[in-house]
């Protein structure tokens, strides 16, 4: 029931784009953002309409007036808008939303999931949205972007994909281009030597082995299994194991992790879905689903989207050299964003914790790395955390990054509506996911704001 009428909503805004050409697609700066944004663009280019494209970090009153409405006859906004919609009423005439943040009013131009009882936060993500649109015009073979971005919003937290998410997953595989399988989490299964792999794990941490590549490689082979391969010597990768050193490994670390204690909760992390690109190379990062989404995000959030979505669009060579030198360097940032936490202590309210990176963490990660300290558990999980960095473009403000899990959730915090209703009484602007958020603050308003949004989650907890 819910499906169906969700399925008429997408056909109504889709026949109505269908009618649209010289369309601007506007854009967020994640994984989530520019997948969305590429399948947007694979779309207009099979129904031959034309389109552009502009990544940003996020919509606010200042960058919608960059947005140029004389020179396109209609404006999309792909991942962002659903909280902005009365700034975009304002500033725009023709325009459309599609998008799965928390929705703040109606709009017929808008297709939202949770007007149809779906959440945003879990069910789909940006790129989603734009898939069912997508495919309700014709569009096939795009379910493995729609998938990267529901990843890079990290919607498979659980250890699978649900709701709107599985619909679109059994799609990539009914064609052949996704492949589900249920085996190891950990991040690295096609591009990392199997001691990196051991030793980036964060989630769950491995006690002894994380941070730690030399134990890693002996913990491998006390297993029997070798680290390179017989014939060319080169490093072996996960995918390069043979089934049963697999399954050895994964009993090992089930053990290791037993054996030291760690909560079940934790341990299960350590498996789960884990989805595999068919049209990417083996061995590459454009074979995984985590890890394309990690190159966006790499792209993205350096400011050099438009690398991502050509790399989504399938313009690969040169794009493909600078996304991997981007996500390099974006490798090394959320490292040192992770080692100044680990050196930092945390400041903390009644109801959250937060720290001021000031301009030692960039404010376009300052969030990605409050979400890996918190699942590092270098941050406690019993209250949300927000992370503050200095804006990069007004030394007058505030970039806030706002993070909880789903033990918060249940027990009603709402990061989204919390940095909204703050930011009005503080002249900010924010919103974002039950899950995770963020918000723009003028500086000298930054205690009376972490006041409010502290009242705001004493209300939200009752
Ligand atoms: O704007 P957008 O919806 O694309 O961003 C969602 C953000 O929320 C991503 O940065 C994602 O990593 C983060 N997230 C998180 N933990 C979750 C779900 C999402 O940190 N469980
Ligand atoms: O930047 P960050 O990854 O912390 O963003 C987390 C979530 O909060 C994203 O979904 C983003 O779209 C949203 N956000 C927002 N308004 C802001 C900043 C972030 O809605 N000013
Ligand atoms: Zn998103």
């Amino acid at each position: 029931m819910q499906y169906k009428k969700f399925l008429k909503g997408v056909e109504g805004l889709s026949k109505k784009i269908a009618e649209e050409d010289n369309i601007l697609i506007v854009s967020h700066h994640d994984a989530d953002g520019i997948t969305a944004c590429a399948i947007m663009l694979r779309l207009f280019k099979e129904i031959d309409r034309s389109a552009d494209f502009k990544i940003i970090k996020q919509l606010d009153s200042s960058n919608i007036l960059e947005i140029d409405c004389c020179k396109y006859s209609t404006i999309i906004f792909t991942d962002m808008g659903s909280g902005q919609i009365e700034l975009i009423k304002k500033s725009i005439n023709n325009f459309y939303i599609i998008d799965h943040h928390t929705p703040v009013g109606e709009h017929e131009r808008q297709l939202n999931p949770h007007f149809f009882g779906y959440d945003g936060g879990s069910d789909v993500s940006g790129a989603g949205m734009a898939y069912f649109v997508a495919r309700a015009l014709g569009c096939r073979e795009i379910a493995d972007l729609a998938i990267v971005g529901a990843v890079g919003d990290m919607q498979d937290s659980e250890g699978r994909f649900e709701s709107l998410n599985r619909k679109i997953l059994d799609d990539g595989v009914k064609e052949k281009i996704l492949k589900v399988r249920h085996d190891l989490r950990l991040f690295g299964r096609q591009s990392r030597t199997l001691p990196q792999m051991l030793a980036y794990a964060s989630e769950p941490v491995l006690p002894g082995l994380t941070g730690n590549p030399g134990e890693c490689a002996q913990f491998i082979q006390n297993l029997g299994i070798s680290l390179n391969g017989e014939e060319n010597k080169k490093w072996r990768r996960y995918i390069d194991l043979k089934k049963e050193e697999r399954e050895k490994l994964r009993d090992a670390l089930f053990i290791h992790l037993l054996n030291l204690n760690t909560p079940e909760f934790l341990i299960n992390k350590l498996f789960g879905e884990v989805y595999t690109l068919l049209k990417g190379e083996k061995g590459t990062e454009l074979r995984d689903a985590k890890e394309f989404a990690t190159v966006m995000n790499a792209c993205g959030r350096q400011e050099q989207s438009e690398i991502g979505v050509k790399v989504c669009t399938g313009e690969n060579d040169e794009n493909w050299k600078n996304a991997k030198r981007l996500l390099k360097m974006h490798r090394q940032n959320l490292r040192e964003g992770l080692d100044f936490l680990r050196t930092t202590s945390l400041d903390e309210k009644n109801n959250f914790y937060y720290f001021d990176a000031g301009d030692l963490i960039k404010e376009s990660i300052v969030g990605v790395v409050a979400g890996m300290a918190y699942g590092a558990r270098i941050i406690p999980p019993d209250k949300p955390v927000l992370a503050l960095a200095d804006d990069k473009d007004d030394a007058a403000m505030k970039k806030v990054s706002a993070r909880a899990n789903w033990g918060l959730i249940r027990k009603g915090i709402h990061l989204g509506n919390a940095m909204r209703s703050a930011c009005e009484k503080v002249e900010g602007e924010g919103g974002g996911h039950d899950i995770a958020a963020g918000a723009r603050i003028p500086k000298e308003k930054e205690n009376e704001f972490l006041n409010l949004v502290n009242e705001i989650f004493e209300e939200q907890l009752k």
